[in-house]
């Protein structure tokens, strides 16, 4: 009985205390200094897009109804849930603080929420911007492409992400010339065989470590014989004739000896085909293999040849080269010594 009268005097002093609060603030007199503030809710919230963010609103006990609300729509009144979203759930609700989470958030929950409270009667209410982060993604970038020399390329990379990511274009190899272009589209006019190569695209913002891709770049060019390199060989040794040339599609290579073509299987000869050399063989040169050799590279786009000359011991030393003409004179040395000591 006695606690049931102290209830009833607490519950009556409780009502005349609201009443006397209310009039307080419709006549414009702040209760107490600070409630301006209440209710207080949390600065703009950032989470990346699956991540949950917490909604926080900072209350005291001198609230009655608290509210959580996306735009205009309820999410949560009280212990109520009004929205049907699983996704919103109730953090906690305490003399304190008001909070929900929003699971697994989508770029769509970007947005203000509110937190509206009544405090003696009277409503106020708090906005949070939720600001929803995406990593960067790219979504479409061009494929790999072959290209004839003197033509023009426009590579493409479009990206997605929150904040909109920046994109660039790098040529990494077979240089490492660096960016190439600051925005998606990387356009090049009358291409040449260096730019030729890797080109990376990257996405950055600052949500997450940049995604690339890469895109290689084939430029097609007609050969070029770099280097057509003759030699000379005595009879009965072994003499190679070597042509090196570079192209796009790598060079085919055939070998000719003034106007005829030399078959593959001839005997004592072999030719030995890399992507940018051909080798000429001669297992065992006889005299009628001295002579002028041309070697032809060719591909989709062209061809070239060079001549190379085979020649013996006599050209030899009609080559301007000491070093050929030095090794000569070594060799006769031991055949003079030889002559000397047999004439005693
Ligand atoms: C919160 O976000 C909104 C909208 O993006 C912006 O206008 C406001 O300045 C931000 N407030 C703070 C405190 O960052
Ligand atoms: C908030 O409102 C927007 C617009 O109506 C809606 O697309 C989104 O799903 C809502 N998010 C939550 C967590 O209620
Ligand atoms: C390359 O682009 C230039 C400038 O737009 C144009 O004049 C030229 O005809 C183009 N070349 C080719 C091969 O398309
Ligand atoms: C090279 O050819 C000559 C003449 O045909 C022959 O006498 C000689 O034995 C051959 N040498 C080798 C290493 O095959
Ligand atoms: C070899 O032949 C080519 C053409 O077949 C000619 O242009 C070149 O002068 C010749 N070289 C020699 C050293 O005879
Ligand atoms: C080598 O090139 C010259 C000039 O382009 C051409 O006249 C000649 O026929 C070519 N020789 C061969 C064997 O292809
Ligand atoms: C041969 O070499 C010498 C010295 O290196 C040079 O002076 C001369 O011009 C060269 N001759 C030819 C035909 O290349
Ligand atoms: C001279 O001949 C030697 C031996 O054959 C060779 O190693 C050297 O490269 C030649 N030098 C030149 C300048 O042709």
């Amino acid at each position: 009985m006695k606690t049931l009268q102290a209830k009833m005097h607490n519950s009556v002093s409780w009502a005349v205390f609201t009443g006397l609060a209310a009039l307080c603030v419709f006549q414009g007199v702040p209760v107490r200094s600070g409630d301006a503030t209440f209710p207080k809710a949390m600065d703009n919230v950032t989470v990346r897009q699956g991540e949950s963010a917490t909604l926080r609103c900072t209350i005291d006990n001198r609230v009655t109804r608290v509210a959580w609300l996306n735009r205009s729509t309820i999410l949560y009144a009280g212990n109520d849930k009004w929205c049907l979203d699983p996704r919103v759930v109730l953090l906690s609700n305490t003399q304190t603080q008001y909070s929900i989470e929003i699971q697994n958030v989508d770029v769509y929950d970007e947005g203000p929420y509110t937190c509206s409270v009544q405090t003696d009667n009277h409503p106020k209410t708090s906005r949070v911007h939720l600001i929803v982060q995406v990593s960067p993604k790219i979504v479409e970038i061009s494929s790999d492409i072959s290209i004839n020399e003197g033509n023009n390329i426009s590579l493409t990379c479009i990206a997605t992400g929150r904040p909109e990511p920046t994109v660039t274009w790098r040529h990494i190899s077979p240089k490492a010339v660096g960016f190439v272009s600051e925005d998606e589209y990387l356009e090049i006019q009358g291409i040449t065989r260096e730019q030729s190569g890797d080109y990376e695209c990257s996405a950055s913002n600052d949500v997450a470590a940049p995604v690339v891709r890469r895109v290689k770049v084939t430029v097609n060019y007609p050969p070029y014989i770099s280097e057509a390199k003759g030699t000379g060989v005595p009879v009965g040794q072994k003499g190679t004739l070597q042509c090196e040339a570079s192209a796009v599609p790598s060079a085919e290579f055939q070998w000719y000896k003034d106007d005829k073509r030399l078959t593959e299987g001839k005997k004592g000869v072999k030719v030995e085909n890399r992507p940018f050399l051909s080798k000429l063989i001669f297992f065992n040169v006889s005299e009628h293999d001295y002579g002028n050799y041309t070697c032809v590279a060719s591909n989709k786009l062209g061809h070239t040849n060079a001549s190379i000359m085979l020649f013996g011991p006599g050209a030899v030393s009609e080559v301007n080269n000491s070093t050929s003409r030095r090794a000569g004179c070594i060799w006769l040395l031991p055949l003079l010594v030889l002559h000397l000591l047999l004439k005693f």
